[in-house]
């Protein structure tokens, strides 16, 4: 109702501007006779129209919307006409004209309405029926629309939906391949060594070996579900730790501590620069353990004997943390550089999944940064690889 006041509101001053311009050229007698013809004519549209846009549904689909605007536009001209003619005392012969030009006017009105409303229908039915197709499964989808309006930009955003869901789709799909194929490269040997067990093919002295080989291979399997669970709890935004002030000197020593005697293994030295031991972030510290633990194992297993690996510091700008993994090690190749944060992405170098990785590590890494509003990603680097990321600052 308030709207419905703000319009006539609007059309009586709106009348009163227009009838204005009479004045100074015909007089005020002009104006007043100017506003008598303008302002009922402004008042009755501004009422009609708002019952058209609230009444919307009723009037049916959006040509005969269109078509009743069009309608009204016209009904408004031959009122218009018909007031002037009266109220200035215009001729029988001039009226007669008069009201033949509003007639041809409204048809010619209804007529454009009508063209619009075919041409904009025709690209609502476009944007429908792709919709429709989408959801009977097709994922390639072009929609035809002939305007530049918000149609084409609703057909756009469209398409660009489509072809997200599709390339989820894909990526799901190649998950499940992934994790099936994971799964059963130890589930087979697993089932080989307990069958030839149970038949008792083995020397005894190689069933010790052959339930050694059991444990690794369950060992492997269970972390691997565990990765996987972890993976899609973080991907589902099921995040429930707390955050802390950390101190990033004091963490990446004791990390780094931990991953010494795998390091001293490998010949790798491996060392925390304390470059930013005033850095502070404000993060989860077990969660912010394991993004170093899997970037630092990554750097160890990517690095031969006498390489090394710095885990670095640094706040940046103030408002962020900067912490950086380096090594010297074999580098990732260019194809592999766009991927490797994506679940089982494993770069060339890599011969197999034989060795336990499962391809998980820089995924969830890449999922615990950014649930702390932080990014992830491969720093330049001249040799070897510089994977970085960012938290905010505490
Ligand atoms: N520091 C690195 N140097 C060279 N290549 C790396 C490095 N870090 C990661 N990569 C490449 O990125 C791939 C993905 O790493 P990610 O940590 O996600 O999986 P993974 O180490 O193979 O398996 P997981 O971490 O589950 O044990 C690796 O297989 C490897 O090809
Ligand atoms: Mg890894």
């Amino acid at each position: 109702m308030r709207r419905t006041a703000q319009r006539v509101g609007a059309a009586l001053l709106a009348a009163t501007a227009v009838a204005a311009i009479a004045w100074p050229v015909y007089g005020r007698q002009a104006f007043l006779d100017c506003l008598k013809i303008l302002a009922p004519l402004g008042v009755s549209t501004a009422v009609v129209a708002e019952v058209l846009a609230s009444q919307r549904a009723w009037l049916g689909g959006l040509r005969r919307q269109l078509s009743a605007v069009a309608l009204l536009g016209a009904v408004q001209l031959a009122v218009g006409v018909a007031l002037f003619a009266n109220l200035m005392f215009v001729s029988r012969h001039d009226a007669f004209f008069m009201a033949l030009i509003a007639g041809y006017a409204g048809l010619v009105g209804l007529a454009a309405a009508a063209l619009v409303a075919r041409r904009v229908v025709a690209d609502v039915d476009a944007v429908r029926g792709a919709l429709v197709k989408v959801g009977e499964g097709s994922r390639d989808v072009q929609i035809a629309v002939a305007g530049g309006d918000e149609l084409a930009t609703l057909a756009a955003d469209v398409e660009t939906m489509v072809d997200k869901v599709a390339r989820a789709e894909r990526a799901r799909r190649e998950l499940v391949a992934a994790v099936s194929h994971d799964l059963r490269t130890p589930v087979t040997t697993l089932q080989l060594v307990a069958e030839g067990l149970e038949d008792g093919i083995f020397e005894p002295e190689r069933t010790r070996e052959k339930l050694g080989l059991i444990s690794t291979h369950v060992r492997a399997l269970g972390a691997l579900i565990d990765d996987l669970l972890e993976f899609s709890r973080l991907e589902a935004g099921d995040v429930h730790w707390s955050t802390e002030h950390v101190q990033l000197g004091e963490l990446l020593e004791e990390t780094v501590e931990a991953m010494r005697p795998q390091a001293d293994r490998d010949g790798v030295a491996v060392r925390a620069e304390i470059a930013g031991e005033t850095a502070a972030a404000q993060a989860n510290p077990e969660q912010l353990q394991r993004v170093l633990f899997n970037l630092i194992q990554n750097a160890i297993r990517h690095t031969p004997a006498d390489g090394s690996v710095v885990v670095r510091a640094e706040s940046v700008a103030g408002r962020a943390v900067e912490v950086e993994v380096a090594d010297t090690g074999e580098g990732i190749a260019e194809g592999d550089r766009d991927r490797v944060f994506e679940p089982f992405a494993q770069g060339a170098s890599r011969s197999g999944r034989s060795d336990g990785a499962a391809g998980l590590g820089l995924a969830i890494a890449r999922a615990i940064v950014e649930a702390h509003g932080g990014r992830i990603w491969l720093a330049d680097a001249p040799a070897g690889t510089r994977v970085r990321f960012t938290l905010p600052s505490s």
